[in-house]
This record gives structure tokens, C-alpha cells and sequence, in this order.
């Protein structure tokens, strides 16, 4: 059987990719630009997935590659997000033939997606944004797999995504999430997501340890028992993974020989910048991001450190109620952190047109990448209750559990302002609940200053219309 998909790029994510695609049975043509990977690959696993009924058609040059798919070809780019992508399209362009289709498993970001969907169209090939997220172990053992493009280049590479991605209840966690940049645009929410998650996370730790006094390893054991509850997810599993484990060399907690600087990629950034340009308050992603940005400033931190001290003040807790307030809270600002990647999701997918099916979206996330929690099916559940759902925070199910944990919620974030530990994604995620039930907001004022420093306009409570204030002469009110 000749292979009719293939993949470039055989660095970690695509020889495991290449493994699981194979490892299913499938012909697949492999290549990557130096060709040891290529030779490696098929050594080393050749004969594990010959026995699964697959095979790889391994390449030297990339005219070869591309040679020895069948038409339409499906072809896999897994290589460096960026100038590496754009290479290796504009390498392949010239080989290809109508109504190939050419997948970019990369995290890119969508508006480059966009744009080489369109320099693609022009050859008369079909170009898909593909995310994968999971890891290295998630593309060997199954990601998830959110796909952009159209529906013909869906209708050749879905059968296959589906058949490697993660599975829960018999459902891949793999779908057409729309045309175009839908499927890149999901997957760098998806990321913002993660960011926020991380924070919290890191915020609960600090919390317990620093407010608490309890060890890095006591609060391993915490986030494993809070593991078999709401909060079960994959990211609250490896932080009782992280957390227990001694530093080899000098017998310390491994967190504690980390620098304490969090780097980045580039994916949360992005999410923030889109969800600014889209007007979505994604509070809990910016804290996030900024977060890490705040602790790679090691210079500022130095001379804040000498000029201020680094004493925490001093507040009398109950160690077994806070700990079970900071679980409360870090339940309740997750929520609010995925209502808002949703609210992203669905903003884009109308400025776009995508029609993203938000609890397709969740079903997909239940497994195989990062963000897998058990309360992704809660999140399905109410989009499948409701697909018009105006806000996640307001489904019943998430409106309990915020209303259940928010006395806590409060506690812990004054407490942390106390003690002076910081907690912004707490704290941010806290007033983006208070703002969105508030009553009257102080936006009303800021109408006001704008319209007399800069004769910007407002709108009445109690009539339609726009209106200005003459502030500088006498005071009367016209409607514009
Ligand atoms: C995934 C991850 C992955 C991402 C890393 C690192 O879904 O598998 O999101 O795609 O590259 O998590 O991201 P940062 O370096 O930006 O933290």
C-alpha cells in the first residue's frame, strides 16, 4: 500500500507522531532534512509498527518524499513554528500537485496561519493549521488534535487524526474545529489556558507554603488528594509529581533549586494580544502571562528586594481551613480562567465566522493535552444544555461551585494582600466576577471624563441616544 500522508520533520514531536501515525496502521512516508532522524526512525521502530499493520516510507530528499505519496498527498510539517514552517512550505510548493494538502502540526500562530492558507490557495493547494497539543508523550500515545481548513482536506487527514488521538469514552479527542485558522486559533487559547492554570497553581502552592507553612512535599500530598476530587486534572497531577521530587545533587526540594524565572514560547502572549484585539477580557491569561514576565525580571526584583525587604506580614491562619480555602479558590478562579478562554473561542470564531462549537471544543479537551480536567465534561454538559450559553460562570453547574467557594475565594485573596504574597491571577479572577454581577460599574465616570476632556460622547440610562456636555461653557446637554 502505497502511503497517501506524510510527515517532514522527524525531531521529538514528529518521530512520535510519526510512531503513533504508523503505530496505527497506517503507510506513512517519512523525510526530515538530515537524514540520520529519517534512518533512526525506521530502525528503531520500524519492526514495532510493521507489527501493528503499518510501515514507514522513509525519503532522503524531499522530492522523493513527495514522490512517493499518492494524490491527494497529506503532508505533515512538524518542524520550528516560524521561518523553519515557511521554508519548508516554500520548499514543497513547487513539488506538489492540486488539491494536495499541506498540515502544519506546529503551534503557529493563526494569523500566519491565515496567510499561508491563502499563498497555498493560489497553487490550488489546501493548507491546515493543525494543533497538537500533549506533549512528546501526547503525540506517541495520543494528543489532542484540533484542526483548521476546509472541509476536503478534512475529509482526507480526519480519519487518521482521529485514529491517533486520545480517546475518552470512545470519543478522539480530534475534530474539525473550523475553516482556515480555527484550529491554530483554539489550540493558542488552548495555551492561554494552560498559562492560567499554571499560575493558579503556582499561586495555591505559594499560598500553602508561604501563608500555610507547610513543605513542598506536604503540599504534594495536598494536590494529590485534591486530585480525586473537582479539580482532577492532568496539570494538578504533575504538580504532586513536581512537588515531591528531591533535587539528586543536593538533596533539596527540586522547586527549590529552580530559578524562579518562568520562560515562554510565545503562545500565552499571542492569546492575550488577539483577545485585546478582540475586546475579551481574559484577566486570569494577562495575569498569567505577566507573571512570568514580572519573575524573568531579575534586575528590578534585586534592587526591589534591598529597597523594601522581603518579609511576609504576618497573619494567623487555621492551616487545615486555608488549605481547603485555597482549594476553594483555586476551584473558583479556574472556572473563571476557562470561561474566559471560551468567551476568546467564541469571540473569534465570530469576528471569523469560523462557527466553533464550543462544546465540541471541551469534548475534545477531556483528553490528550494539557489542560485535560474531569471538568471539561462539566463544561460539555452546558454547552450541550444550552449552545447559546452567554457565559460559562453562569451555567448552573459552574454558578454553584462559585457561589459554594466564594467566601473562601475572598478569604484567600485578602489574606494574600496581608500577608503580602502575591496572588494576581486570585485576585484578578476574583474581580472579574465581582465586575461582570456588579450592579453599576464605575465605567460611568470614565463615560464622564472622557466626555469632558475629549468631547468623546456617553449614553443615558433613561433615554436612547448619544450625548455631550458642554463642560466648558454652560453646562447644558445635547444630543449629537
Ligand atoms: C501543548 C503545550 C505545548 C507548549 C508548551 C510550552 O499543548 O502540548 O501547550 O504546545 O509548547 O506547553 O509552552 P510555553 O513554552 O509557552 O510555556
Amino acid at each position: 500500500n502505497t502511503p497517501s500522508i506524510g510527515l517532514t520533520g522527524l525531531a521529538v514531536m514528529g518521530r512520535n507522531l510519526a510512531r503513533n501515525i504508523a503505530g496505527h496502521g497506517h503507510a506513512l512516508a517519512v523525510h526530515n532534512r538530515s537524514p540520520e532522524r529519517t534512518r533512526a526512525l525506521v530502525e528503531g521502530f520500524g519492526d514495532d509498527v510493521a507489527a501493528q499493520g503499518g510501515r514507514f516510507v522513509p525519503s532522503e530528499s524531499l522530492e522523493d518524499f513527495v514522490a512517493s505519496i499518492e494524490r491527494p498527498r497529506t503532508i505533515i510539517v512538524m518542524v520550528k513554528a516560524g521561518e523553519g514552517t515557511d521554508a519548508v512550505i516554500d520548499a514543497l510548493v513547487p513539488l506538489l500537485d492540486p488539491d494536495d494538502i499541506v498540515v502544519d502540526a506546529g503551534n503557529a500562530h493563526p494569523d500566519d496561519t491565515r496567510r499561508r492558507q491563502e499563498a497555498l490557495a493560489a497553487h490550488d493547494l489546501h493548507f491546515v493549521g493543525m494543533g497538537v497539543s500533549g506533549g512528546e508523550e501526547g503525540a506517541l500515545h495520543g494528543p489532542s488534535i484540533m484542526v483548521g481548513g476546509s472541509e476536503h482536506a478534512y475529509a482526507h487527514l480526519g480519519p487518521v487524526v482521529e485514529s491517533i488521538a486520545a480517546q475518552v469514552d470512545g470519543v478522539p479527542c480530534a475534530m474539525h474545529v473550523g475553516p482556515d485558522a480555527a484550529g491554530h486559533f483554539v489550540k493558542m487559547v488552548h495555551n492561554g489556558i494552560e498559562y492560567a492554570d499554571m499560575q493558579l497553581i503556582a499561586e495555591a502552592y505559594d499560598l500553602l507554603r508561604s501563608v500555610g507553612g507547610l513543605s513542598p512535599a506536604e503540599i504534594a500530598e495536598v494536590f494529590a488528594g485534591w486530585n480525586e476530587g473537582e479539580l482532577e486534572s492532568f496539570l494538578i497531577e504533575m504538580t504532586a509529581d513536581v512537588l515531591a521530587h528531591t533535587d539528586a545533587a543536593t538533596g533539596q526540594p527540586f522547586v527549590d533549586v529552580v530559578l524562579d524565572a518562568a520562560e515562554q514560547k510565545g503562545t500565552g502572549r499571542w492569546t492575550v494580544q488577539s483577545a485585546l484585539d478582540l475586546g475579551v477580557p481574559v484577566t486570569g491569561i494577562a495575569e498569567a502571562t505577566f507573571a512570568r514576565a514580572l519573575s524573568g525580571h531579575t534586575e528590578q526584583r534585586e534592587v526591589a528586594r534591598e529597597v523594601f525587604g522581603t518579609d511576609l506580614r504576618e497573619v494567623e491562619v487555621d492551616r487545615d481551613r486555608f488549605v481547603d480555602d485555597v482549594r476553594a479558590a483555586l476551584f473558583a478562579s479556574k472556572v473563571v480562567a476557562y470561561a474566559q478562554g471560551f468567551d476568546q473561542v467564541q469571540a473569534g470564531s465570530r469576528e471569523h465566522d469560523w462557527d466553533v462549537d464550543p462544546g465540541a471544543l471541551a469534548t475534545i479537551w477531556r483528553g490528550g493535552c494539557i489542560i485535560r480536567a474531569q471538568f471539561l465534561d462539566r463544561i460539555r454538559e452546558a454547552y450541550d444544555a444550552d449552545p447559546k450559553l452567554t457565559s460559562l460562570l453562569t451555567a448552573p453547574y459552574f454558578a454553584d461551585a462559585v457561589r459554594t467557594g466564594e467566601a473562601a475565594w475572598r478569604r484567600v485573596v485578602a489574606t494574600a494582600a496581608q500577608a503580602g504574597v502575591p496572588a494576581p491571577a486570585f485576585a484578578s479572577s476574583l474581580a472579574f466576577f465581582d465586575g461582570l454581577r456588579r450592579d453599576r460599574l464605575p465605567a460611568a465616570l470614565i463615560q464622564g471624563l472622557r466626555d469632558d476632556f475629549g468631547a468623546h460622547t456617553y449614553r443615558r440610562v433613561d433615554r436612547p441616544g448619544t450625548f455631550h456636555t458642554d463642560w466648558a461653557g454652560d453646562r447644558t446637554e445635547k444630543e449629537q
